[in-house]
């Protein structure tokens, strides 16, 4: 039971793991809060530290959601509940994860915008929703070269996709709850958007 209460502390801690501001002060030497978009997830990443920088904070904030969600089912064999249940403790596993990333334990509760570790989630509990929201957001990135608009519309087609595949309605109310997350986190892109000034996905030159 206790471990399986430490399972959950853990899943919360690994999302709150700052990947981005960990990789750009060791690898690049660089805070990439002074930059860009002052966001520590992959698409600043990119922009401060180029595609193999961006690319690691990508792979590290998706594990933190897989991870998370693999937390919670870890939780449900450690005493906490039965195979019935296990799908609820993976949920919260990567909700916990999810709410780490945005809300960190090591940024004074500040974090990134939950994209990637949503999508590391959504991976592992929702497959073929994540392809087809996956291609959403890549037709929309290659379009307009603006990341924040395709996680947009891939959070919110997140419930919508996961509602038509008939997932199990405690699946669904994550998928809504974590779009919400995700979009409320987009409030400054989103005023960006609306003033037609929001930043592509391109290399800056550092000061
Ligand atoms: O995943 C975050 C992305 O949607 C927007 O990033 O740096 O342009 O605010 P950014």
């Amino acid at each position: 039971m206790m471990l399986g209460i430490l399972c959950l502390v853990l899943a919360y801690i690994a999302g709150s793991f700052p990947s981005g501001l960990v990789i750009g002060k060791t690898l690049y030497h660089t805070d990439p809060r002074e930059y860009g978009s002052h966001n520590t997830g992959a698409t600043n990443a990119y922009r401060v530290f180029g595609a193999a920088g961006g690319l690691l904070v990508l792979i590290c904030d998706v594990a933190k959601g897989m991870l998370g969600v693999y937390l919670g089912q870890v939780a449900s064999q450690m005493g906490l509940g039965s195979a019935d249940t296990q799908i609820y403790f993976m949920i919260a596993g990567g909700l916990l994860a999810i709410i780490g990333h945005s809300c960190s334990i090591f940024l004074k509760f500040k974090g990134g915008k939950g994209v990637a570790t949503g999508l590391g989630i959504i991976l592992f509990l929702a497959p073929w929703e994540t392809l087809i929201v996956f291609c959403v957001w890549a037709v929309i990135v290659a379009l307009t070269r603006i990341v924040s608009l395709g996680s947009i519309v891939a959070a919110i087609l997140v419930p919508i996709t996961m509602y038509f595949f008939n997932e199990p309605l405690p699946l669904t109310i994550f998928g809504l709850l974590a779009a919400l997350l995700v979009v409320v986190r987009h409030k400054d892109n989103i005023i960006r958007l609306l003033h037609g000034k929001e930043l592509k996905v391109e290399r800056i030159k550092k000061k």
